[in-house]
């Protein structure tokens, strides 16, 4: 760390260490020291700042002139930050301390003032709420662009047959364009749930103080207003105590990421050589250093693989939150690590994925081939004879697999068998039956509302594009 433009450290120390005869220990100084990481809230420190200050002058708390060196010194300040030419310093512990030092070696005694009727525990508070908002808004713009890319995809593809799984195993044909807008439907889910964790989380912690209030005259609402709070928090023990809002932003972001993680999956199975669903653009495959045939889907494995460290980050500061008596603890320094790890971890990911699909091209001969295989319209002819022979379903699936075991032992499919071996099984049956036995009969006769059909594809599509246009 730089200390060149740092004045006397010493002096700096007594801002808190007027009690103290020495400076803190290496070991102290060490274990407590989080400007490491905490220099990512700078530009949100400086925000803070600016509007406390402004409240203060407003109230007649500090003077205009102390209000105007302070909007002078924090906006070199910002231009330092944004230059990287800050000096952070490691004695001045956090980023809260090294930007008041540095507003100190500027603009001289105006600069302790701004820390009237403020706390760094609302600080604090204050500053990490904005950066999680701030990153929320990110995160909705990400997930948009995913969303508007499986749309994209689903669009294209809304009478592309591929064989849907249950059990991994075969079950029924459904529509390319249907498996990309179940995906859809869970990003949406997610962005709606980090939308609810922003609206929740958006009340201000600044003026809370230490842990009580003030006895300044300060105008709580005025700063929340000037940040885009919706209001102050009303309990000035749970604003610097609460760290739910964190929490619930990673919950969102680790359900999200194994919705990541559960695409990621398919796509490393649909481009194995025994799938071959579905064809990565160069950008997103690597190749083996010793094996010259591979093209490796690396990117999916790794976001699949993130969801370990969000879920991780949850688990940290859930356990460092539990049992925290009120109101503040230094424990909960330790809140910021792990939720920008995984935020940056969730960001990497949804712009890789989004980029993935984008470019991901269905192999549409491959996936009628093998929509077409294991018999994945036994379903079809046995609600054929529901339908058509009026027959109980139980008994229509007994008819049905006598015909599959049938197909089987000649080697055939089922639109393949003839008439006449069918008849062996169940006379009733009529040349109609060939209506229902191809992968594409059976994907469009599910015009059941939110089914695989063509049609049915076809009038989602529309609305989501209603829904992403607006
Ligand atoms: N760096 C501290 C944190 O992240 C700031 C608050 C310090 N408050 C205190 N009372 N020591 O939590």
């Amino acid at each position: 760390m730089s200390s060149d433009s740092i004045a006397d450290i010493s002096s700096k120390q007594k801002m808190w260490g007027g009690r103290f005869s020495a400076a803190p220990g290496d070991l102290m100084q060490a274990i407590n020291v989080s400007i490491g990481f905490d220099q990512r809230l700078a530009q949100q420190d400086i925000r803070g700042s600016l509007a406390h200050a402004a409240m203060l002058a407003a109230q007649d708390i500090i003077s205009a002139q102390d209000l105007a060196d302070i909007q002078k010194g924090l906006e070199e300040i910002k231009n330092e930050i944004e230059a990287e030419t800050f000096p952070f310093a490691d004695e001045l512990e956090d980023i809260h301390l090294n930007i008041e030092g540095r507003l100190k070696d500027k603009i001289g005694e105006a600069a302790g003032r701004l820390h009237t009727g403020r706390s760094r525990n609302d600080q604090v508070a204050t500053d990490f709420r904005l950066w999680v908002r701030d990153y929320l808004d990110n995160f909705d713009l990400q997930m948009t662009e995913l969303m508007t890319a499986l749309l994209g995809k689903a669009a294209a593809n809304t009478d592309t047959i591929m064989p849907g799984f249950t059990h991994l195993q075969n079950a029924q044909p459904v529509t390319f364009g249907h498996h990309m807008l179940a995906y859809l439907e869970m990003f949406a889910r997610d962005r709606s749930r980090l939308r609810d964790a922003r609206a929740r989380m958006n009340e201000s912690p600044l003026g809370a103080a230490a842990l009580a209030g003030t006895p300044y005259p300060i105008d709580r609402d005025m700063t929340s207003k000037a940040l885009e709070f919706d209001r102050p928090m009303a309990n000035s023990l749970d604003a610097v105590s609460a760290r739910d809002f964190a929490l619930e932003a990673l919950s969102a972001c680790a359900i999200c990421a194994t919705h990541l993680s559960r695409l990621s999956e398919e796509i490393v199975i649909w481009t194995s050589a025994q799938f071959q669903f579905v064809k990565l653009s160069d950008a997103f495959t690597t190749g083996s250093s010793i094996m010259p045939q591979k093209r490796n889907p690396d990117a999916a494995e790794l976001i699949r693989a993130k969801v370990g460290r969000i879920m991780g980050a949850l688990t940290s500061l859930t356990i460092v939150m539990k049992g925290l008596p009120l109101a503040y603890s230094k424990d909960m320094q330790e809140d910021k690590e792990p939720v920008f790890d995984a935020f940056d971890a969730l960001s990497l990911g949804l712009a890789a994925m989004t980029g993935m699909v984008r470019d991901m091209e269905p192999n549409k001969e491959r996936l009628a081939e093998s929509a077409a295989a294991a018999y994945s319209t036994a379903t079809d002819l046995a609600d054929w004879l529901v339908m058509k022979l009026n027959m109980p379903f139980r008994d229509a699936h007994h008819v049905t697999g006598t015909i599959v075991a049938l197909a089987e032992g000649q080697g055939k499919t089922l639109d393949a068998l003839s008439l006449e071996d069918m008849q062996s099984v169940e006379p009733k049956i009529t040349e109609d039956i060939f209506s229902v036995l191809s992968p594409i009969a059976s994907a469009s006769s599910r015009t059941s509302y939110g089914g695989t059909a063509p049609s049915e594809v076809k009038k989602q599509v529309a609305r989501w594009r209603n829904i992403l246009s607006t």
